[in-house]
């Protein structure tokens, strides 16, 4: 599969296909014509320096931000957001960058939060929602977690990591996506992360991360997409591209090394050049 074709064809084996996002914050373009295609079963990386537009990207595809311009095609059919819940109703979950776990609360409650079940529409199946949670948890080999009951200010960083992407696939989650999982966290934890991550994709989800660690995204991503001042300027099988080549597009917006592989017979991995140096 490539994504040789700049005229942005959509991929219809992707499950979330975004065509020429445009978002401005009054004078400030965060991204502008961006292509991107997101499959089930794989994990798509998303890189880019401090400011390239990941965050802005992740939000809109969340559905906090409003894109103004271009289209969001989900299982091949145009979908609008208005919010995060629309997003959510589609099987889009996010586990964002400061988590937003409460601390005060334990797994369960965390895993619930908001979302809570009721006996008798008053009282919270307090057992129902234990063995779910402890279920999910599970599921995801998620073992290093001594008690369920522990209030979330006592885990580890990869632990509070676990839980949270623990919450997001419990709601039928089709596409999750993680801003920056592994940014705070230790070899060890990180290491679990990653596994997370990848067994999440094993599952047939797809799975969206977004990272600045090359290293980490190398050892997990399926796929690689590079944004570069708010546009995307190559996206294409990890296997396309090594290190040097990524450092390249991340602080350049191009990368020698990928554009002559892609002169030779092998498709091209990147989709855009950077603008023209018409960067608003
Ligand atoms: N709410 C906002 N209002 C104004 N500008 C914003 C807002 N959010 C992000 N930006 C700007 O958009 C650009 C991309 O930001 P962001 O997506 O957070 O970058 P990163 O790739 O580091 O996650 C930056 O220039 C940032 O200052
Ligand atoms: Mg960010």
């Amino acid at each position: 599969m490539s994504d040789g074709s700049g005229t942005g064809a959509v991929d219809p084996g992707a499950l979330l296909s975004l065509r020429g996002i445009d978002k401005n914050f009054g004078p400030v373009q965060a991204l502008t014509g961006v292509n991107l295609d997101v499959p089930a079963a794989q994990v798509t990386a998303l890189l880019g320096d401090n400011g390239a537009g990941k965050s802005v990207l992740v939000k809109t595809i969340s559905g906090i931000h409003a894109a103004d311009g271009g289209q969001i095609l989900w299982e091949g059919r145009p979908v609008h957001f208005r919010t995060p819940k629309e997003a959510t109703a589609l099987g889009i979950n996010t586990v964002f960058q400061d988590l937003a776990l409460c601390d005060n609360l334990d797994i369960v409650q965390n895993m619930f939060l908001g979302r809570e079940r009721r006996q008798l529409g008053v009282f919270l199946a307090e057992d129902e929602m234990e063995k779910a949670a402890a279920a999910t948890l599970a599921g995801l080999s998620v073992t290093t977690v001594r008690s369920i009951r522990q209030p979330v200010a006592s885990l580890s960083g990869g632990q509070r990591q676990s839980v949270a992407v623990a919450r997001a696939v419990m709601w039928n989650s089709k596409l999750v996506i993680m801003d920056e999982p592994t940014a705070a966290l230790g070899v060890a934890q990180t290491r679990m992360v990653l596994d997370l991550i990848r067994r999440l994709a094993d599952k047939g989800l797809a799975v969206l991360v977004i990272s600045h660690n090359l290293v980490d995204v190398f050892e997990v991503a399926d796929r690689l997409a590079v944004l570069y001042l708010g546009r995307m300027v190559a996206q294409g099988q990890a296997t396309d591209f090594d290190r040097q080549s990524v450092v390249e597009l991340m602080t350049t917006g191009t990368s020698i090394r990928l554009s002559s592989r892609a002169t030779g017979d092998s498709p091209p991995a990147i989709i855009a050049a950077p603008g023209g140096g018409s960067e608003g």
